[in-house]
């Protein structure tokens, strides 16, 4: 016969509370947990960057284990993997040629750059993924700053200018959604009337909204070739970290503008950002895992003083518990793999 475990004889003296609530009944074991679980995580929640070079071979990221800069020919097999995944978007960032760079970041407009050229090769190979693309000069200037630079200055309008046309290129090689990482004010609005003048309506805008100045984007830098041509910081146009109306009052601009998307970036460290705009607005929210946070986890993973794969899962669930509807993070297809493999 049947004899519950829980039901064994205590002694007498053992203590006794009398409590009517008790918590802990709702985690007694793993089906119990599933069935009171507020939020899932699946392959719907991802969205991939990854990195592209030019010429016939990838080159490993130091910065960040397991990353590399692919090919336009990895880079569209790798697509193919990230929609064999189910993975619903992948976004590409360039490393430019040092010799492409310029101060005002002309590569940047020109039609058949590496971005133009991934991109239509990944539409006519994979038209099952959706693509994003990063809308912002820094890959291309030879100061490493978002936008134009004269005498110390970023000047605000005129590099709006050369971001609608830089969004028009992306929208004309095949991009599904652009976004701007710039942190220009009104870039939002000036990228919505020229796509829309120039007949690409569908193309949707997920934009930088809250962006902060942060430490974290360091490994990135490494990627994109950065990290040795930025001049100084970009405190003038990202975010400071010790405000959160702010980002309120960035996200109604760029709703009002446009913006299909609104995106918070860093991730960890900016929740409480993520979750108050979530919660103000109700629009689609998204979170950036940067390239800092995920070289944080893989540093202690290998190290042995973390679990690299639980580490990685739960960052990705409190995204979701602070009410992001999507994360972008470098960690994409290894989660997708866990999550199908169950
Ligand atoms: C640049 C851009 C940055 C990132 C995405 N777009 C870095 C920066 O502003 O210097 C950071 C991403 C990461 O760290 O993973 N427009």
């Amino acid at each position: 016969p049947f004899e519950r475990p829980d039901a064994k004889a205590r002694p007498a003296e053992s203590p006794r509370l009398s409590l009517t609530e008790r918590p802990r009944r709702n985690r007694k074991s793993d089906w119990a947990r599933r069935l009171v679980r507020e939020n899932t995580l699946t392959v719907d929640d991802l969205i991939w960057p990854i990195f592209l070079t030019e010429g016939t071979d990838c080159v490993p990221i130091a910065a960040m284990p397991g990353v590399e800069r692919l090919t336009v020919d990895r880079a569209v097999a790798e697509a193919e993997r990230a929609a064999a995944l189910d993975i619903p978007v992948i976004a590409l960032f360039p490393y430019t040629d040092p010799a492409l760079r310029d101060p005002t970041g002309s590569e940047a407009l020109n039609a058949q750059n590496l971005v133009a050229r991934a991109c239509r090769a990944i539409k006519a190979a994979v038209p099952a993924i959706g693509i994003l693309t990063d809308v912002a000069l820094d890959p291309y200037t030879s100061h490493g700053h978002d936008g134009v630079l004269e005498d110390g200055v970023i000047l605000n309008d005129e590099t709006v200018a050369l971001l609608v046309r830089q969004a028009l290129t992306h929208a004309a090689a095949g991009a599904d959604i652009v976004a701007p990482s710039d942190m220009m004010d009104g870039r939002v609005g000036a990228i919505r009337e020229a796509l829309d003048a120039a007949g690409f309506a569908d193309v949707q805008i997920m934009a930088y909204t809250a962006k902060y100045a942060s430490a974290f984007y360091g490994p990135f830098r490494e990627a994109i070739g950065t990290a040795v041509t930025l001049q100084g910081d970009k405190r003038t146009y990202q975010m400071d970290y010790a405000n959160s109306d702010e980002a309120v009052r960035e996200a109604e601009l760029d709703l009002a503008e446009g913006a299909d998307m609104i995106m918070v970036k860093p991730g960890l460290p900016y929740l409480d950002v993520v979750a108050r705009l979530k919660a103000t607005f109700g629009r689609p929210t998204f979170a950036y895992q940067v390239s800092g946070e995920y070289s944080m986890i893989m540093a202690a993973a290998q190290n042995g003083w973390i679990d690299g794969d639980k580490a990685m899962i739960e960052s990705l669930y409190a995204f979701k518990r602070a009410g992001a509807d999507g994360i972008l993070t470098y960690f994409a297809p290894r989660v997708a793999e866990k999550l199908k493999k169950g």
